[in-house]
C-alpha cells in the first residue's frame, strides 16, 4: 500500500531523542551471523525493512531466526541452501553480501545482483575481483553472481577505490579463507569496524578495520555471539540537521560523536552550536545558517548518505554554497523536488550551486530515494505551509519510526495511505 507523509513546516523541534542501531552495519553483520556454528543474538538493530528482507532471505536459505524489541537470534545451523531467490534478493543491495558467505559455507554461492536506492551505476566489480583473488571462479552471466571455489586461499587485495560494499565482501570472504588476507585501500566506515568487531566476536582474527589496510587469518573455527550493533551514522546526523533546520533545540541519545565529526564541523561553520558527551550530541539553532561548501568522500570525509540532507538545509543558508558528490552520480535528482519548494539550486557535473532563499515554501513531492526522503523530510520540516512527501517505502527501508520520533519533538508529521489520499 502505497504511503505518503504529510508534514506541517515550521515547528520547532525540542527535546531529547534516541537514536537506532546502524543500518548499514546491520546488513553486514546479520549474514556474517551465517558462518557460525552455533547462534548469535544481535541487539539493537533498527526495525527498518531492509532488515526485514534480510531476515525473509536468511530464513529462506534454511536459518533458524527470531526478531523482537530490535534484537534478533539467528541460528544458521538449518542453513542448507545457496541460492536465494530473485525476488527477495532483488529487494536489497546488501543482499550480495551473502554471496562470500554461501560461498564460505557450500563453496557455492548464486546470489542475484543487488537492488537498492537508484543513485548511480554501484557496479560490483572489486568484490568480484577480492573473490577472485583469493580463488573463486566468478561470473554474474543473467544477473546472477554466481561463484564456485574448491578452497579459499588468503591473498592480497587491492581495492580501486575504498568501496564500503567491496570491504565488507572482502572481509566475509577472507575469514573463510586459509592464510592470511590484506585488504588494502579499505573503506574505513564505523560499520566497516562493527562487521570486524562481530567477526572477531565469533573467533576471527582480524586487524586494522577502520584503517586503510585489513588484514584477516582466515579459516578458524567461528560460533555464535552476542552482540550489540553501533548507533546509525545517517540516522543520527540527519536528526541534528534536522534539530538545525527547526530553529531547534534536541539531544540525540545514544549516539557516538566521534563519527559525527565531518557533519558536526559543517553545522559549527554554518552557525549551528553541537555540544557533545560520551553518547549524545545536543544541536541548537537560532534558525540562521551560513552558507558552507561541501564535498563528500570516504569516512572520515564527509558521507554521501548526508549529503542530500544537508543540502536541504543549505537552500535556506545565507549566501550561496557549493556542494560536490564524489560518491554516486544520481544523488542530486532530488534537487527537482527541492525547487517545487522554492530553492535556488543549479548542477554544473558534479557540483550542486545552491544559492539561500528565505523560506521554502510546502509542496507535494516525491522521494526518489533513502537519503533524498530524508532530505524532503528537512525541507518539509522548514517550509511554511504544509509538504506531502510521495515514496514513503523508501524513507522506510533505513529510517526506524522516524515520523513518530520527529512528532516526538514536535513536529507536525501524519502517514497517510494512498486509500485516505484518493478519497480526500
Ligand atoms: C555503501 C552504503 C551506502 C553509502 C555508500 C558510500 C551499505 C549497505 N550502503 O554503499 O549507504 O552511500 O556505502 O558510503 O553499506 N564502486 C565501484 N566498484 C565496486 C564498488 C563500488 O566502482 O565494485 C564505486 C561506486 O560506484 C561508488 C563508490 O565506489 O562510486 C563507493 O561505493 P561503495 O562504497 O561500494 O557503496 P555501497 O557499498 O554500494
Amino acid at each position: 500500500m502505497s504511503e505518503k507523509l504529510r508534514i506541517h513546516g515550521g515547528m520547532r523541534l525540542e527535546g531529547e531523542v534516541a537514536v537506532s542501531g546502524g543500518k548499514n552495519a546491520a546488513l553486514a553483520v546479520i549474514p556474517a551471523a551465517l558462518l557460525a556454528d552455533s547462534p548469535s543474538i544481535i541487539e539493537n538493530l533498527p526495525d527498518i525493512n531492509d532488515v526485514h528482507v534480510l531476515m525473509d532471505i536468511i530464513r529462506w536459505l534454511g536459518a533458524d531466526v527470531e526478531f523482537r524489541d530490535n534484537v534478533m537470534r539467528i541460528d544458521p545451523r538449518p542453513v542448507d541452501k545457496f541460492n536465494p531467490p530473485y525476488d527477495l534478493a532483488c529487494k536489497m543491495r546488501a543482499s550480495y553480501y551473502l554471496a562470500p558467505v554461501l560461498l564460505g559455507i557450500f563453496q557455492r554461492a548464486q546470489v542475484p545482483l543487488p537492488g537498492g536506492c537508484f543513485i548511480g551505476a554501484r557496479p560490483i566489480d572489486q568484490t568480484l575481483k577480492a573473490m577472485r583473488t583469493l580463488g573463486a571462479s566468478v561470473d554474474t552471466l543473467g544477473g546472477v553472481l554466481e561463484a564456485s571455489v574448491e578452497e579459499l586461499i588468503g591473498g592480497d587485495i587491492f581495492l580501486d577505490m575504498p568501496s564500503v560494499g567491496a570491504t565488507v565482501n572482502s572481509m566475509l570472504t577472507a575469514v573463510s579463507a586459509s592464510g592470511t588476507t590484506c585488504i588494502h585501500n579499505a573503506a574505513k566506515e564505523p560499520h566497516i569496524v562493527d562487521l570486524a568487531n562481530f567477526l572477531s566476536s565469533m573467533g576471527a582474527w582480524v586487524k586494522g578495520a577502520g584503517t586503510d589496510v585489513i588484514r584477516i587469518r582466515g579459516g578458524r573455527h567461528l560460533h555464535g555471539a552476542n552482540y550489540t550493533i553501533i548507533p546509525d551514522q545517517i540516522e543520527t546526523g540527519t536528526l541534528m540537521i534536522a534539530a538545525a533546520a527547526t530553529g531547534g533545540d534536541v539531544t540525540i541519545t545514544g549516539a557516538i560523536p566521534t563519527h559525527m565529526e565531518a557533519l558536526s564541523a559543517k553545522l559549527l561553520e554554518m552557525g549551528v552550536h553541537v555540544q557533545t558527551e560520551d553518547d549524545w550530541i545536543r544541536v541548537r539553532s537560532n534558525g540562521v545558517f551560513r552558507a558552507v561548501n561541501v564535498k563528500t568522500q570516504g569516512y572520515p570525509g564527509y558521507p554521501t548518505d548526508l549529503q542530500q540532507p544537508l543540502s536541504a538545509l543549505l537552500t535556506i543558508a545565507n549566501g550561496t554554497s557549493i556542494v560536490t558528490e564524489t560518491i554516486f552520480e544520481n544523488r542530486f535528482r532530488f534537487l527537482d523536488e527541492l525547487r517545487k519548494m522554492g530553492a535556488n539550486v543549479r548542477v554544473i557535473e558534479s557540483s550542486a550551486i545552491i544559492s539561500g532563499v528565505d523560506k521554502l515554501v510546502g509542496a507535494r513531492v516525491s522521494a526518489t530515494d533513502l537519503r533524498a526522503g530524508a532530505a524532503m523530510i528537512i525541507a518539509a520540516l522548514m517550509a511554511d505551509g504544509v509538504s506531502e512527501i510521495g515514496g514513503v517505502e523508501y524513507i522506510l527501508r533505513g529510517y526506524e519510526r522516524i515520523d513518530e520520533k520527529l512528532m516526538q519533538l514536535g513536529a507536525k508529521v501524519e502517514r497517510i495511505r494512498q486509500e485516505e489520499l484518493t478519497r480526500a
